[in-house]
Formats: C-alpha cells, structure tokens, sequence
C-alpha cells in the first residue's frame, strides 16, 4: 500500500495533467484522515473522460441536434387484439420456457439519491405496502419467490447501488436475512460516480477533504454491469435476458413472460414499457420515432404542439410515457461497453446547486445553480439497440413510483395505487370489496407478490371465499 505522500504525489501530478490541481488547494490544512478521504475521492474520478467533457458539456452547452422528423412509434398493446392473440400467447410461452431455462435475471438500479423522497437511507429500504408495512426490497424479494412458485426456477437478481447507499443497502438485506432469498443468489455492485464542475470547468469541493461526487445517471448502469463483473458472471451461468426496473415503483411486475417473449420473438435488444399518458403536459419521457429511430424524447424537450398532438380519432398523436421498465439483452450491454465500443451513451448536463468551499475553504451554500452535473441516462440506448420494441401496460396495474415525500407520486399515492390494484384482483376473484363514500376500499389490502403475481394467479390460487370487513386490513401472504 503506497504511503500517504506518495499517493498525493501521483494524484498531484495527474490532476496537474489535466488543470484541476485546484482539488488538493487545502492539503496542507487537512488531517491525515482527510487527506485518505480526498485521495480516495480523487480515485473515483476518470480525469480523462472528464477533461474531454469538460470542453464539450461544461465550459460549453453540448450542441443539440434537432431531428428532422419527429413521429409516433407503433406501441404493442396491452392486451392484444383478435390479430395479436395467437402472438401473445406464443409470446407468453416463449418468456416462460426462458425463465424456466434460467435465462432471464432481475436487475434493480437503485443508485439515486432518492433527494425529492428525503429518505434517509436507501431508497429499497422505504416501508410502503399497506398491511405489512414491507419495503420496497422486500415486494422485489417476493416477486422473485412468487415467479418460483409459479415458473420453477428463481431468476437471479442484481442491484446496482452507488458509493454512498452500497454498505447500507448490503447491510439491510444482511439484517433481513435476504428476505427468503439466499445471499449468493443477489448480486451488488456499485454504480460510477461523476464529480459536479464549476462553470470554468474547475472540479467541484463541497468541503476541503471532499469532491462533490454523485452517481453518474441510471444510464451508468450498463458500464457498471460491465465493470463490476456482472456480465461475467451472468455469461458463466447462461443468463441472457436482463428485466430492468427502477428501485422506486411497488407495483412492477418484476418478470414478465409476454414481455420477456415479444422481446425474444421480436430478435429485440431492448424493450420498453410505456403507459399512456395521463394528460398532455405529463412529465413523462414519451417514446417517438426520431428520424425513423425508435427513443425517448423528456417531457421537457418534447415541443409543446407535439405533445398536444392529435389523431384524427381525437387520441392523442404522442401518447406513450416511458415508464423506465425495459428488457435488456445481455449481449447488447456488452457490445456497447466492449473496449473500444464507437457507440456510448450521450452525456447530458443539468445546472444544479451544489455546495462548495471558496478560496478560503469557508462553505458556500448557493442560492442559484452553480455547477454543471453530467448524468447518463439509460433510454438513450434504445436508439442503439436493434429492433426495439414498445408494449404498452396498464398504468393502475404495474406503474405507481415513490418519488416525492407528498403529493403525486409519493408515498400516499403508492399505497392507494397498491389498495387499489389488490381489490381489482379480488373483485375478479369474487369477493365483494366494502367502499367508501369516495368509492375507495373501506380497508387496507395487500397481496404479497410471493402469494399471487398477478390476477390470474390469484384465480388459481384463491380456493376460499374472501370476506373482508370495513376497516379490517386485510392481507394475502
Ligand atoms: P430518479 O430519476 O427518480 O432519481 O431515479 P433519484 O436519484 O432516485 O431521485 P431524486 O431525483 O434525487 O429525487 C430513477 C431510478 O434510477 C435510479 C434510481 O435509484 C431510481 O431507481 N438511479 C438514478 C440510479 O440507479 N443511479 C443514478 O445515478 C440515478
């Protein structure tokens, strides 16, 4: 292990290289356990990548390309019309025979910062089912247990993380004992880290011994997968599907056979799920065809006229919202991150406030933005991807994402979306579900994921006549 002199020496002359010696400003004002935090911080950063980004992203606004054409993509639908049925089902076939073959891995990325809930801790580890009170995690972990049940094989689950929440998330699922899964069946792994820069392109301090360092967007998940050996180990055990999902949304199905099947009948190398918008302005990337490519546009560079856009039938022209559940081929994350791969993800810049220390090292908390932020973001890929597909879900079923403390897409709205949905499901089933004046169920419901995956599940599994009394929780696990 070098010394401490001798690790500032090599960091020296490196930042030196590239302008940003600026970092070690306060060295000799910090101790020695500082010093150790600086030099690890300055280990995270790729100051090449950085420096070449600094002139085309930071001192500058990276040039926008503005398409040609703008178009709606064809959208598979939810449930499939008289033309689609034997497909469908073909499809539901071909996703079972993949799971049960093993070749199909849940992928979590959950390395945000989770800044709009204000949770402290990771984001998974947030209790949000109505009954039980189970986490985020947890409703995964079930999922996986259920699709067992069901299918035969447990598919393997990989987490991304980042540097500040890994220890915690590890240590979460080590002091729940894997929730029913065994520790060598998930993998972790840690997420890149991009620092904040001034204007100048100078590296941001957010205190003397500190880089202001954060996760480098969920679109860094498919260099992590490479770089942290997951790849590897999914090629040693013959997984090639990955089913990707954000840590935030209690009602994703987390396998899906008809996706998982019109992805693989379709030769696609990524798929995505889209639920129709809720309204025209919804903030909700929107799935177009950009000169003829299928991607992504932000619901805030879609140009107002195209998002309120209309069909002849009065539907709305540009209507899937990217709901950021896709279907991965692992041979697809492996071309685009293979040494010397020619296509990457695109870099985007956000003008954030980001605390920081002045010349004198005296904090300065900022009342504008102050620095640039690069993040990747993992909807680009799909222009890169062949044949990718888009299929339609229904929103109440399998969208409902833990965002902001209140309001839309919080906590309050999860937990009615998960009442709600589980009293569908029971309704089908039979049972009557008491409501209230405002037409909500009169109590709490929960069906665990390891108990029914979904509605036909519980059709099978449901032998007994459900009675639920107004104000009792009510729960299937
Ligand atoms: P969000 O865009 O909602 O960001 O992430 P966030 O960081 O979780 O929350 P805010 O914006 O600070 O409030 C969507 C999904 O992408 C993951 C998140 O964990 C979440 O599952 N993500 C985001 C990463 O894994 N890494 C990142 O760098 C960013």
């Amino acid at each position: 292990m070098p010394s401490l002199s001798e690790r500032y020496r090599a960091a020296r002359e490196e930042l030196a290289r590239f302008g940003q010696e600026h970092v070690l400003a306060f060295w000799d004002r910090l101790a020695d356990s500082q010093r150790a935090q600086l030099l690890d911080d300055i280990g995270q950063i790729d100051l090449a990548r950085c420096a070449a980004l600094v002139e085309t992203h930071v001192r500058r606004k990276p040039a926008v390309h503005v398409p040609a054409s703008i178009e709606p993509p064809d959208v598979f639908p939810a449930d499939p019309d008289a033309d689609r049925l034997s497909l469908y089902q073909e499809a539901r076939r071909a996703g079972v025979a993949a799971i049960r073959a093993g070749r199909v891995a849940a992928f979590t990325v959950a390395g945000g910062q989770g800044t709009r809930l204000g949770f402290a801790g990771p984001k998974g580890a947030f209790a949000i089912s109505p009954v039980r009170n189970a986490t985020l995690f947890q409703l995964f972990a079930e999922s996986l247990r259920g699709v067992e049940r069901r299918y035969g094989c447990r598919p393997r689950w990989y987490i991304m993380t980042s540097l500040t929440n890994h220890d915690q998330t590890l240590q979460f699922f080590a002091e729940n004992g894997f929730f029913g899964l065994s520790a060598d069946e998930v993998f972790f792994f840690r997420q890149g880290q991009m620092p904040a820069f001034l204007p100048d392109g100078r590296i941001a301090l957010t205190e003397m011994h500190r880089v202001a360092l954060s996760p480098d967007g969920h679109g860094g998940s498919l260099r992590a997968l490479a770089s942290s050996g997951a790849l590897e180990d999914m090629r040693r055990r013959g997984i090639d599907v990955i089913s990707y999902f954000q840590v935030d949304n209690p009602l994703v199905r987390v396998i899906d056979p008809l996706f998982i099947g019109l992805h693989l009948l379709n030769g696609s190398e990524m798929s995505s799920k889209a639920v129709h918008k809720a309204y025209d302005t919804e903030r909700v990337g929107v799935f177009c065809l950009i000169d003829g490519r299928l991607g992504v546009i932000e619901y805030s560079d879609l140009p107002n006229e195209l998002a309120k856009a209309r069909n002849p039938d009065g539907s709305r022209r540009f209507d899937a919202g990217s709901i950021a559940i896709h279907i991965i081929d692992r041979a697809f994350v492996e071309r685009l991150t293979a040494p010397g791969a020619t296509v990457q993800l695109p870099w985007h810049r956000a003008e954030k406030k980001v605390n920081t220390v002045d010349e004198q090292g005296r904090a300065v908390v900022p009342e504008i933005p102050n620095a640039v932020k690069l993040e990747m973001f993992v909807f680009d890929a799909i222009p890169l991807a062949r044949n990718p597909l888009v299929l339609y879900t229904h929103r109440q079923e399998e969208f409902s994402p833990v965002k902001n403390a209140d309001g839309v897409d919080s906590p309050a709205t999860a937990k009615r979306d998960m009442i709600r949905r589980a009293a569908r499901w029971l309704e089908s089933c039979g049972a009557t579900v008491p409501r209230g004046a405002d037409g909500e169920p009169a109590m709490p419901l929960e069906i665990s994921p390891a108990y029914a995956l979904d509605v036909e599940d519980l059709h099978e599994r449901l032998h007994e006549p459900v009675h639920l009394t107004p104000g009792r929780p009510f729960l299937l696990a």
